[in-house]
């Protein structure tokens, strides 16, 4: 049984192939019929639009059944343990996906089920936005190998993805927060505090919220000062260069962490990479359940 959890699962060749195939279902989305007869659960923990929609609708389009699940109105939520909840469905689905608040969920699930689980975000990753991304960079650059992707704003687990599976992808990865909200050291990317420093030169700035929906309410404001030099408005976006394309992963904030002329400007690539949710992540299920 093959996960999907961190992206770290992938090697970089399983990635490129998987990056081709994403190109090929979208020239031709009802091209493959690989989930024919099989049914693909999703238990959502957490609000989602892009998520939600991309998948359910990438199932159909493969010819199988999603089976959306709310937490709220599972038995989850009067008790009933993950451990039963992954033995039971797998006697049902081929495949479970799970957007949860706990990361420690997740590994419970994914310890006992018997079919493959997928991460569609958790507190520290959310790699199936990454296929996504690098999809549009593909589109944008062509080979993205050696290009810069700089992320700005808080150290999330949208940075932590991009950092994971941008390397696996050959894209260098500089991820600029303030201090105390930084990312980990980690091998695969660079860290900076300076986000003019960190944009230099780089091909796609990529920013997400201030607040995301694991981060305490009550830490909200403190957020927002300590992240309002990192916003990505049209000066940071010229200090990159004239080749650099804005990212955003959305739901947006428009001016908190990206400025409206930048969000809705003729170089954005955030409703790209919303679309490409839907062709990457059914390159992936064809590789985990096909
Ligand atoms: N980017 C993303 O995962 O969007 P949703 O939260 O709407 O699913």
């Amino acid at each position: 049984v093959r996960h999907f959890i961190t992206g770290a699962e992938l090697t970089p060749g399983e990635l490129s192939q998987l990056l081709d195939r994403a190109a090929q279902l979208k020239e031709a989305p009802a091209s493959s019929r690989a989930l024919a007869g099989k049914s693909v659960a999703m238990i959502f923990e957490k609000p989602s639009t892009r998520t939600r929609v991309s998948f359910e609708v990438g199932i159909v389009e493969l010819g199988g059944h999603p089976v959306v699940l709310r937490s709220d109105e599972m038995q989850i939520s009067r008790g009933e343990s993950i451990r039963d909840v992954a033995l039971v469905l797998s006697r049902h689905v081929a495949g479970i996906g799970m957007r949860t608040g706990s990361d420690d969920t997740l590994a419970e699930l994914s310890h006992w089920a018997q079919v493959p689980v997928f991460n569609m975000l958790s507190p520290s990753h959310h790699p199936v936005q990454v296929l996504a991304d690098l999809q549009t960079m593909r589109e944008t650059f062509g080979d993205i190998r050696g290009r810069v992707l700089a992320y700005v704003g808080d150290g999330n687990n949208m940075a932590r993805s991009l950092a994971i599976v941008g390397a696996l992808a050959g894209v260098e990865v500089r991820i600029a927060s303030p201090p105390e909200f930084t990312l980990e050291e980690s091998a695969s990317a660079t860290l900076f505090t300076d986000p003019f420093e960190a944009v230099r030169g780089a091909d796609v700035v990529y920013t997400d919220v201030w607040v995301s929906m694991s981060d305490d309410a009550a830490t909200a404001a403190a957020r927002r000062a300590a992240l309002g030099p990192y916003a990505v408005t049209d000066e940071l976006m010229a200090a990159a260069g004239p080749g650099a394309v804005p990212f955003h992963c959305l739901p947006a904030h428009p001016g908190e962490e990206v400025s409206e002329s930048v969000l809705y400007g003729e170089r954005q690539r955030a409703w790209d990479q919303a679309e490409n949710r839907r062709h990457a992540q059914k390159a992936l299920l064809e590789l985990l359940l096909g």
